[in-house]
């Protein structure tokens, strides 16, 4: 079962506000999986969900640190996987455990599509002009389906 939502956006500050919430919806044990090009705004909209999560820390890419985590109620674990080698890293870092307590979000996802959980949100970040871009969000699951429910009403 797929449920499909598109929006577009003009600028970061609209990618952002929709992460946000996106971010508002979500709780402990959601998954967001991004993806898109660089330069798509995956890191941008990740601001946004954690924003909407409930955290003041400002979001930095994790290209880097592969991992950061943010405070809040409910913490948030933003995770880029593009410079891991494989899927198994993913799961040495603890990628199950936090799963468990905090809302997941993964860059550049598509590169571990293999051992991600069949419930999962994905989020498609398309560039379609210097300031635009359409966001496709793919709900796999009822609990995510009533959540792209929720952001259509908006
Ligand atoms: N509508 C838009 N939404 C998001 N970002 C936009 C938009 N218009 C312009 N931008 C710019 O695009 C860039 C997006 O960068 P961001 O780091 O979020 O991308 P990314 O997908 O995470 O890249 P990477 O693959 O390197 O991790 C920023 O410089 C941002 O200002
Ligand atoms: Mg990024």
């Amino acid at each position: 079962m797929e449920f499909k939502v598109v929006f577009e956006t003009k600028s970061v500050v609209e990618t952002q506000e929709l992460g946000e919430k996106l971010g508002s919806l979500l709780s402990k044990g959601d998954l967001v999986a991004l993806k898109g090009d660089l330069g798509a705004g995956k890191t941008a909209f990740a601001r946004g969900i954690t924003r909407g999560v409930g955290s003041e820390d400002f979001v930095t890419s994790p290209t880097f640190t592969i991992i950061n985590e943010y405070g809040g109620d409910v913490p948030v674990a933003h995770i880029d996987v593009y410079r891991l080698s494989d899927a198994g890293e993913l799961e040495e870092i603890g990628f199950r455990d936090y799963l468990k307590e905090y809302v997941v979000i993964i860059e550049w996802a598509d590169l571990v599509i293999d051992i991600l959980p069949e419930e999962i949100l994905w989020v498609e970040l398309e560039t379609i002009g210097e300031q635009e871009r359409r966001i496709i969000f793919t709900a796999k699951g009822k609990k995510y389906e009533k959540i792209l429910q929720e952001m259509k009403k908006s």
